[in-house]
């Protein structure tokens, strides 16, 4: 049950309630048989549709997007934003959703979003041992020593004064690796391989903890479910992993 369908829907981002009014009167609030609803009705959220959609998730959402290259994980910088991947209500709502971390313009795959602050600084803790996996095509060729060196710790990045947590890498044959990071420095897996005379040519998210994108279309949300958002807290080792299937 809701406070009162109105309110609800103007904290969700529907409009001010003067404009919620209006979606009442134009009988654009209906339920899910199409019989029109009335602003002070409580109905189960489920049931309730504006213009024949159920409604946007509710507060304490968090939710994946395949993210396209060329985006950016910002609400203002001029360009392509994430936002516009979503519905254009969830900027308005009363806590509006932002990302859980950053992944760079060109970057695609696994994104989250929540407007559940406290989830957000749990997700984004370094103190949680939750690996991040990443598929990346290189321009050149591996030279041989990229595992034990990811692996060591020991690796500084240009401008920086505390070298990188140990990182797992994969060959996957040809140009192509799969690395495991459990830190989220700025530009970092495009610096790493700089760092050792390579180019990361594209980069792709798969994975965080043990949640993982699935088929998602590139562009495409979904709303997490408690199982979901359970799966983001897996902590992943060091050691390779043997599923081939992420
Ligand atoms: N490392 C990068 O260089 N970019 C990303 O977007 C994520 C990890």
């Amino acid at each position: 049950m809701m406070k009162t369908l109105a309110r609800d829907l103007s904290a969700l981002g529907y409009g001010s309630r003067r404009e919620v009014m209006r979606l009442f009167r134009d009988g654009r609030v209906t339920d899910a048989a199409g019989a029109p609803l009335d602003e002070d009705d409580t109905p189960p959220r489920e049931t309730v549709r504006v213009d024949g959609e159920p409604l946007d998730p509710p507060a304490g959402m968090v939710l994946m997007l395949n993210k396209p290259a060329g985006f950016v994980c910002s609400t203002k910088d001029p360009g392509r934003l994430i936002n516009q991947l979503l519905p254009p209500r969830f900027p308005s709502r009363k806590v509006p959703v932002s990302p859980v971390g950053r992944l760079d313009k060109d970057t695609t795959g696994l994104l989250l979003l929540t407007d559940d602050g406290q989830l957000l600084h749990r997700i984004v803790s370094p103190r949680r041992k939750v690996g991040k996996i990443y598929e990346a095509t290189l321009a050149n060729p591996l030279r041989g020593d990229e595992i034990e060196v990811f692996a060591s710790g020991t690796l500084m990045l240009r401008s920086e004064d505390a070298p990188l947590a140990p990182a797992r890498l994969e060959p996957l044959g040809g140009r192509h690796v799969r690395v495991t990071l459990w830190e989220g420095r700025y530009h970092q897996l495009r610096r790493m391989f700089a760092a050792l005379g390579n180019h990361v040519e594209s980069l792709h998210r798969t994975t965080i903890g043990g949640l993982t994108l699935g088929d998602l279309p590139s562009g495409q949300w979904r709303p997490l479910d408690p199982e979901d958002v359970a799966l983001v807290f897996v902590e992943t080792s060091l050691q390779p992993t043997t599923d081939k299937s992420i």
